[in-house]
């Protein structure tokens, strides 16, 4: 059987780099990205990667990525930005930059790679989104917004392509061990009347993520999806996902929405 070939983007660190290590145990070929490959520490190298550059804010790099890998069966949208702040306070291209990095770049490799995977009759795309988009939460409203976007157009575009042997997939983890909380991107103005809250639920996600489940894990279920003959649209993995997933089921959306904020400290 010939070896199938699998972009991981953001293979850096956390869950890209677990599932592009997956992936090669897998027996796949495995391209990585980073915005610096170069960059990446000896000891976040997975042995058997090979690492491409690609900034999602830029369309000529993702184009260039592609150009450079050639024939992707297997496209993991992994990399993103966890963007933070009250709405009020949010730079409006602060919004437009995690959407683009976050919804039009994941879209943009997905387009560039569709081709190919219908010629060969064979494609997995996992969008790698996050249950915050299924328990929207305050002051993550960029990112909830973001990440519901890439699963909608995951979920809404299966039907396009399921017919030449192509599964759109979307992945929600919930809190992952991967030390994201350093990498987050904050915004708030100076003196917002939304600071103490804002900090309120920025301690309770840096909390979360410690008592996370770990990046293998999530690497686990991408990887399960990817070798799935018919995997389902939609999977979530960490924070007792099957528990809250099944709570959800009998609340209302403002039901979801206030638990969402109640276990991150919020009365709302
Ligand atoms: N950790 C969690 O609790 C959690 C929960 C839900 C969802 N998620 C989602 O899971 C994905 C991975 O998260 P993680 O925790 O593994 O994050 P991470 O360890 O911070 O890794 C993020 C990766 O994305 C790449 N990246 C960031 N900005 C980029 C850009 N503008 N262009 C190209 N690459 C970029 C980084 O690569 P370079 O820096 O090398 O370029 C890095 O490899 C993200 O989409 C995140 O939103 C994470």
């Amino acid at each position: 059987m010939n070896v199938r070939t699998a972009l991981v983007t953001g293979a850096s660190s956390g869950i890209g780099q677990a599932t592009a290590e997956r992936l090669v145990a897998e027996g796949f070929r495995v391209y990585g990205t980073s915005r610096n490959p170069a960059a990446i520490p000896a000891g976040a190298r997975v042995d058997g990667v090979r690492y491409v550059p690609l900034e999602l804010g830029s369309a000529e790099s993702a184009e260039q990525c592609i150009a450079e890998v050639g024939a992707v069966d297997v496209l993991i949208n992994n990399a993103g930005e966890s963007q933070n702040g009250p709405l009020e306070d949010l730079p409006m291209d602060a919004i437009e930059r995690v959407f683009t990095t976050n919804v039009v770049a994941p879209v943009l490799l997905t387009q560039l790679v569709l081709p190919g995977m219908r010629q060969r009759g064979y494609g997995r795309v996992v969008m790698v989104g996050s249950m915050l988009a299924s328990f929207p939460l305050a002051y993550r409203s960029s990112y909830v917004a973001s990440k519901a976007a890439l699963k909608a157009f995951s979920t809404a575009a299966r039907g396009e392509v399921a017919p030449f042997g192509i599964r759109l997939v979307t992945v929600e983890p919930g809190s992952i061990n991967t030390g994201i909380s350093e990498r987050r991107t904050k915004y708030i103005a100076d003196n917002s009347v939304y600071g103490p809250d804002f900090q309120q639920v920025l301690d309770a996600l840096d909390q979360n993520e410690k008592r996370g489940i770990s990046a293998e894990r999530v690497a686990h279920t991408i990887v399960s999806v990817v070798l799935h003959r018919r995997p389902r649209s939609f999977y979530a993995v960490g924070s007792h996902a099957p528990l809250v997933f099944a709570a959800r089921r009998t609340l209302t959306e403002g039901g979801i929405n206030r638990l969402s904020n109640l276990s991150h400290g919020l009365r709302r």
